[in-house]
């Protein structure tokens, strides 16, 4: 039985990952914080590793007695990370020295066998052109527009620069599925009757079912494939009209269509940082997002994932809306 690590194991993503683990017949050790909730994490086969990826000499007594008494792990997948804060410091000590301390930890005890998955984001590279509309392609210049992705570039140029180490890094676009807060917003708006848009109805967007990205990502991580990052997508362009057409439809619901001007949306998520972060709960929509939900262009070419493994979706995202509404109702969520 293999070992592997799985860092924000108690997360939206964290959770399927552990699943999809669990499922593959792996040893799984969920990476968590002493007091990180564990609601999805009730499977029995579920081993923890507890720690604290913010001190480095502490994470190392924990691999070496890790290590003494269940040997390397053969994988790490290090998802952990934080997508909204009220500090933007947080994401350069939380998503880019964590993901540090982690690596120098694992090569300074030599506990890892083999291959290191990171968890990026589309944000490292930021949107598109908006002109062409072409999508982001691997070979371009990052450009990321917030520091939450200047934080995940940061961790991907670091891993990279690492020699000979075994990496492959993800940059999944947005994420939806069961158990998604952001996401979530948006069904319930239009539950209630509303279809929001900012400044225009113009935007293409690209989406990935979290149970694709995690199938995708245990293809890949044992494959011989190595030192190389990959967008992640469902392989098709939506607009965000066509989103939340299905959204409707599987709802069945009649909406009132409301176009915000992009200057208000802009000033209520000011407002709206700046009141929920007096009591330290970052909002949802904040002024990173409100940047964010302005672009147009949020395609990304995944052709990479098909290429070298033979990536073929399971859900699109009429399938993957429709299972996950329907799970929501079911639980009486929506
Ligand atoms: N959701 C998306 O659409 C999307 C898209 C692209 C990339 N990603 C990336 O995917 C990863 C998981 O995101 P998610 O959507 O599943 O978010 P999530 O549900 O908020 O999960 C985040 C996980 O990271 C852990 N974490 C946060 N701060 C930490 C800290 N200081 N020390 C250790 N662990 C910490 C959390 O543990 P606690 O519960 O203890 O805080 C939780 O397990 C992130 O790296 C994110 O950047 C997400």
């Amino acid at each position: 039985m293999k070992n592997i690590l799985i860092t924000g194991a108690n997360g939206f993503i964290g959770s399927y990952l552990v699943e999809e683990a669990l499922g593959r017949g792996y040893k799984v050790f969920a990476g968590v914080r002493p007091n990180s909730n564990r609601a999805f994490l009730s499977d029995p086969r579920i081993l923890f590793f507890e720690t604290e990826l913010s001190d480095k000499k502490k994470l190392i007594e924990k691999l070496n007695s890790f290590k003494a008494q269940n040997g390397k792990f053969d994988y790490v997948i290090h998802n952990a990370g934080i997508t909204k804060t009220c500090f933007k410091y947080d994401y350069e000590i939380i998503n880019y020295q964590y993901t540090r301390n982690l690596i120098e930890a694992l090569l300074e005890t030599d506990s890892i066998a083999g291959k290191f998955i990171y968890m990026s984001s589309l944000a490292a590279y930021g949107p598109g052109n908006e002109k062409t509309m072409q999508p982001v392609k691997d070979s371009d210049i990052p450009h990321p527009i917030t520091p939450y992705g200047e934080s995940k570039l940061k961790s991907e140029r670091f891993i990279k620069s690492l020699p000979n180490f075994p990496y492959l890094i993800f940059r999944p676009t947005g994420t939806y599925g069961y158990r998604d807060k952001d996401f979530f917003i948006v069904y319930q708006n239009i539950k209630k009757g509303i279809e929001t848009y900012v400044g225009s109805t113009n935007q293409h967007l690209t989406f990935i079912h979290v149970k694709d990205l995690a199938r995708i990502i245990f293809d890949a991580m044992v494959s011989p494939v190595s030192r190389k990052s990959y967008f992640v997508t469902d392989l098709n362009k939506y607009t965000v009209i066509e989103f939340n057409t299905i959204i409707k439809k599987v709802l069945r619901k009649k909406t009132i269509r409301i176009v915000f001007p992009a200057a208000f949306v802009k000033a209520v998520a000011l407002i709206n940082e700046k009141l929920s972060c007096i009591t330290g709960k970052p909002p949802t929509l904040n002024a990173d997002k409100f940047k964010e939900i302005s672009c147009k262009n949020w395609l990304c070419d995944s052709s990479g994932l098909v290429e070298n493994f033979g990536f073929i979706p399971e859900y699109d995202l009429l399938k993957g809306l429709t299972e996950t509404l329907t799970h929501y109702k079911r639980e009486n969520l929506l």
